[in-house]
């Protein structure tokens, strides 16, 4: 049997770090799992005390299940540390799960990722360990990564120090962190063909098996584990895109784009899940994370892949923007000082996550129509939502957007004297909204855009509501 591991570092304290290495800590007690971080807030959120209910509210990532389980195993076999070097030293396998962005400039700005995050942690790792150690790549990176990692570790190392590096990309989906954790659908575990890197792949199979069945641990060579990642994305992203495309012709012919999805989806071949149309998607990594597979095949000189994959976001960026239209175009081509009530503004629901989220971009959209846009979500702290629609560091907008945005306690209140409603984020608790009362406090026509399809049109329209559904005719 493959030695085993005993003591797990990992670096980046977000919103994989934290639930994935909180969730072996909790499913391996024989191990001790320290989680750190740059940012001494986020490390000290992680941190923070119980409320008067017991309940931790306070950590940096909300994700339903989260919070018990940190409370159950922080102090006990999981740590919160800013302490990297003592962290890295002490460990037999780290994670390098830090955040990989879209580069802002220089070469490949706009596509390419910005491997300044996990080039530093690699360094740090080789600067400070003093024996041989497992480096996992936890981040999503572009193909090839591992061999610049290697390199650096590799060039850096004390004498005697030998490191193993493996890719191990994680496909937990926000809001549903934990059960996706608990029961993957697999674990991808990419590794060199070498008795090395095989017995590396071995030892951290042997963390998973604790809780995830063998045959669901599936190794592969580096590179297609890397690029695995990105494909796994691209064909998600792949399907919202052609759902929505199909939402556009639906609108225009009266078919109902859900029950064009139920059908298809009865295809065994092509199942049913993720075929829902929306406003479009939103997310930290879908568009990230083609724009660097669009890039990669630039730079490989295969410029037609490029453009099929470019073609799954520029068809995203068309579906927001053709709601929004739709919304100026409904209120009788002008919603200048009409008030619209933005319901939802996380990327998905149950989670406070708002990167990417479509409803940033219909809050801009109906800014430059000059509406008063008043914004409800359940889990989005309130600064978030201030930065996400001003732009620090480039201009101070922040007086200018504060008389054209509100934001309310409640989705009853955010709706009160609107003219319109727009369902930007599809949380269970805009289903059993009290519409009829919501009704009577709206100017008329009161007019509502479900951007998600959750509500029940029929009913709305017996209210008096003036419905516009994605992907459904008039
Ligand atoms: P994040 O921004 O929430 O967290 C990254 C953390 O790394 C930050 O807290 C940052 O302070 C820290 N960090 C950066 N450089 C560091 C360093 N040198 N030393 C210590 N800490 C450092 O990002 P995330 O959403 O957790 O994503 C991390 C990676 O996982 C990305 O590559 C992303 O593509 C990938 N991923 C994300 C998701 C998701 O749902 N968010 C899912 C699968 C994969
Ligand atoms: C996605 C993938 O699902 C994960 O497997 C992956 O690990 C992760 O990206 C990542 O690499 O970061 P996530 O972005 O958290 O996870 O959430 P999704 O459930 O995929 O939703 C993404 C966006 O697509 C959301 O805005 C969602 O509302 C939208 N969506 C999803 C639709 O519009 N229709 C659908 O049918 C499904």
């Amino acid at each position: 049997a493959p030695q085993a591991i005993r003591r797990i570092c990992c670096v980046g304290a977000g919103y994989v770090g934290g639930p994935t290495c909180t969730v072996i800590a909790q499913n391996c007690p024989d191990i001790t799992v320290t989680i750190v971080d740059v940012n001494p807030v986020r490390i000290a959120a992680w941190n923070s005390a119980p409320d008067a209910e017991g309940r931790l509210s306070g950590l940096p990532v909300y994700e339903p299940g989260l919070a018990e389980i940190v409370l159950a195993c922080r102090g006990k076999n999981l740590f919160f540390s800013t302490e990297i070097d003592k962290a890295i030293e002490e460990a037999d396998l780290v994670f390098v799960s830090v955040n990989t962005p879209t580069k802002k400039s220089g070469v490949g700005a706009g596509f390419a990722a910005d491997l300044h995050y996990v080039e530093s942690s690699t360094r740090r790792i080789a600067a400070v360990a003093t024996s041989s150690k497992i480096i996992v790549e936890k981040s999503t990176v572009p193909c090839r990564t591992a061999a610049s990692m290697r390199t650096i570790l590799e060039s850096n190392s004390r004498p005697g120090v030998r490191f193993d590096i493996l890719s191990n990309p994680e496909f937990l989906a926000e809001g549903t962190a934990i059960p996706d954790l608990q029961s993957p659908d697999r674990v991808l575990i990419g590794s060199l063909d070498t008795n090395e890197g095989r017995e590396a792949a071995a030892r951290l199979s042997a963390v998973y098996e604790h809780w995830v069945p063998k045959h669901k641990v599936y190794t592969t060579g580096l590179w297609s584990s890397e690029l695995s990642k990105l494909a796994a994305n691209a064909l998600l992203a792949q399907r919202i895109s052609s759902v929505n495309a199909m939402a556009a012709i639906c609108e225009a012919t009266g078919a109902d784009v859900d029950e064009v999805a139920h059908a298809c989806g009865l295809d065994g071949r092509i199942g049913p899940k993720f075929l829902k149309a929306s406003v479009g998607f939103g997310g930290s990594c879908f568009q990230k994370d083609i724009l660097n597979l669009v890039y990669l095949s630039e730079s490989l000189s295969l410029p037609q892949v490029a453009d099929y994959w470019r073609q799954v976001i520029t068809m995203n960026e068309w579906s927001k923007s053709r709601f929004a239209q739709k919304v100026v175009q409904t209120l009788f081509n002008t919603i200048t000082m009409k008030k619209v009530a933005v319901l939802g503004f996380a990327f998905k629901k149950n989670t406070g996550d708002t990167r990417e989220s479509a409803a940033i971009s219909l809050c801009r959209y109906f800014r430059q129509e000059n509406a008063l846009v008043t914004i409800y979500d359940p889990k989005v702290p309130e600064a978030q939502i201030w930065m996400d629609l001003t732009e620090p560091g480039v201009v101070d907008d922040s007086i200018e957007v504060r008389k054209q945005i509100t934001l309310a306690p409640s989705a009853v209140a955010a709706c009160v004297d609107a003219e319109a409603i727009v369902i930007a984020t599809e949380w269970d608790e805009f289903k059993e909204l009290d519409w009829a009362s919501i009704y009577a406090g709206m100017k008329k026509p009161a007019f509502l855009f479900d951007g998600r399809g959750i509500v029940d049109a029929k009913l709305l329209r017996k209210i008096g509501f003036k419905v516009h559904s994605v992907g459904k005719g008039p």
